[in-house]
């Protein structure tokens, strides 16, 4: 099983040297924990991929504490750039022409690389003295939801990893939002996430192709984003009215915001006072919890369609998936 290690200046130089030896270790991120290795180590990250089940073609995202660092593994024009400075260290990966340094195994064969700066402040001090960037995805069993605490890592992966490193509950709660910036002229946003799309296009003054929000998105866009994906165990269906669709003692109830009167019987909701930002950091925790009550289905109320919300909705929907 997996030592959860508290961020003392020793486990973090334990774990520095985990990382060295090319070690496994699960990190706090502000977004969610991420499985960590060696970026510039293939063997290493070979064995995130074996960990996760995570099938060859689904590329790592590769993690580093500054934009100089970034430039060394990776090419920027003047839009990305600009974003990096704009949002970074923050929820934001770029997809970037790679350096050769970067293995192929991380890129899963592309010429690109996902970069991405956190600020969690945990995961800053281990990686500011590292000398090589992390790659790690989010450090849940493919295709399962995604951990947002260091227990979450522990039950579904602490037979697979020899180390969590424990930053507390991830701030922000959902991934990264993914943009790929490399033609200037028609910027993407491959991904929901975190940060919003609107705020992007408004800050840094563009236009966002939005190709996230296509569900039948194949693996030419971005290979990672099939369409089940951050899937409890338990079946969930979505539904805009889900008191009403909530019939029996069989299913549980999640709404994004707490209803008015008296409720009972297996409902459940994400924030007392329908704070969309506080919902976004509980969803995956309340979804791990639901999934180890035995409930036959989750019926999950839909977010209001408008930025976080969307973003909320495109991993409710992957999570509905069959
Ligand atoms: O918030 C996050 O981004 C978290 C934390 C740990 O940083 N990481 C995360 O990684 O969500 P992962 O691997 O679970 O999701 C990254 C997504 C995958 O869908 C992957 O296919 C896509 O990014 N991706 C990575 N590199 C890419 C590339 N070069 N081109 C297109 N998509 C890429
Ligand atoms: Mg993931």
């Amino acid at each position: 099983m997996a030592s959860v290690l508290l961020p003392t200046d020793e486990n973090l130089e334990l774990l520095r040297n985990v990382l060295r030896d090319g070690g496994l270790v699960a990190i706090p991120t502000e977004t969610v924990y991420g499985l960590a290795a060696n970026a510039f180590n293939s063997s290493a990250c070979e064995n995130i991929y074996q960990a996760k089940g995570r099938p060859a073609t689904d590329p790592l995202i590769c993690h580093v504490a500054s934009v100089s660092i970034a430039q060394s593994i990776a090419s920027f024009n003047q839009l990305s750039r600009h974003l990096a400075d704009l949002f970074w260290p923050g929820p934001l990966t770029l997809i970037l022409p790679k350096a050769k340094v970067i293995p192929d195994i991380v890129t899963a064969g592309l010429d690109s690389v996902g970069v991405r700066c956190p600020i969690h402040p945990v995961f800053r001090q281990l990686i500011e003295s590292l000398e090589f960037p992390l790659a790690a995805p989010s450090a849940n069993p493919f295709a399962y939801i995604s951990p947002t605490t260091a227990a979450h890592v522990a039950d579904n992966l602490g037979d697979k990893i020899d180390y969590i490193l424990d930053g507390g509950p991830s701030a922000l709660g959902l991934e990264s939002t993914i943009v790929d910036a490399r033609n200037e002229s028609a910027p993407v946003l491959l991904r929901h996430g975190a940060l919003g799309k609107t705020e992007i296009e408004n800050r840094a003054g563009i236009k966002l192709i939005d190709l996230a929000s296509s569900v039948t998105q194949g693996p030419a866009v971005a290979p990672g984003s099939a369409l089940k994906h951050y899937s409890p165990m338990t079946p969930l269906v979505l539904s805009t009215n889900p008191l009403e669709d909530h019939e029996t003692d069989s299913s549980a109830c999640l709404l994004w915001k707490k209803p008015a009167g008296n409720i009972s019987g297996n409902v459940f909701w994400l924030s007392a006072n329908g704070s969309l930002e506080e919902a976004g950091a509980r969803l995956y925790a309340a979804l791990h919890e639901i999934d180890q009550l035995g409930f036959k289905q989750i019926i999950a109320q839909t977010f209001p369609e408008e930025d976080l919300g969307s973003a909320l909705n495109d991993r409710l929907r992957r999570a509905a998936a069959k």
